[in-house]
């Protein structure tokens, strides 16, 4: 079976709280259960992580490199900043899915800028949590092309 990880940056962990207006009701806890109801039909295996510290989120791209076939990558705002994480993923070269609850480029300009986006495979922003579900499926069509 294919296995991914889904990696979930800082703040993250807040879903269903944080600025409701902007990112939705649901929670990463229910984002968890979306993913995995969603591998069950696809069959894929999905390994659910998430770190507010930019360290936390090297060291699972490092460990994904012998486990998984993928990764789903919702970085936070550090997908804005981090050089470090660009250059995690480029160096585990697994292919990697950009995330984003939010429409990013209707937003504010420092979000218009993305590290990962240099490394990515491609990027699903802006459709909420269901953008989780739309990544795993596009990550099964492009792992099995
Ligand atoms: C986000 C967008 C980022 O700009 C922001 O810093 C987040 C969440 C999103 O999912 O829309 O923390 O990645």
């Amino acid at each position: 079976m294919t296995s991914v990880l889904i990696l979930n940056g800082p703040n993250l962990n807040l879903l269903g709280t944080r600025q409701p207006e902007v990112y939705g009701r649901t929670t990463l806890d229910d984002i968890e259960a979306m993913c995995s109801d969603h591998g069950q039909a696809i069959e894929m295996s999905v390994e659910f992580a998430q770190s507010n510290i930019e360290g936390e989120l090297v060291n699972h791209i490092h460990a994904a490199r012998n486990r998984h076939a993928g990764i789903i990558l919702n970085a936070g705002a550090y997908t804005h900043t981090s050089i470090a994480l660009m250059d995690a993923l480029a160096s585990v070269e697994l292919p990697a899915i950009e995330l984003h609850l939010s429409n990013v480029h209707a937003r504010e300009d420092f979000r218009h800028k993305s590290y990962i986006a240099r490394v990515a495979t491609g990027l699903i922003c802006g459709f909420g949590a269901k953008g989780y579900v739309l990544a795993m499926d596009a990550l099964k069509d492009h792992l099995s092309d």
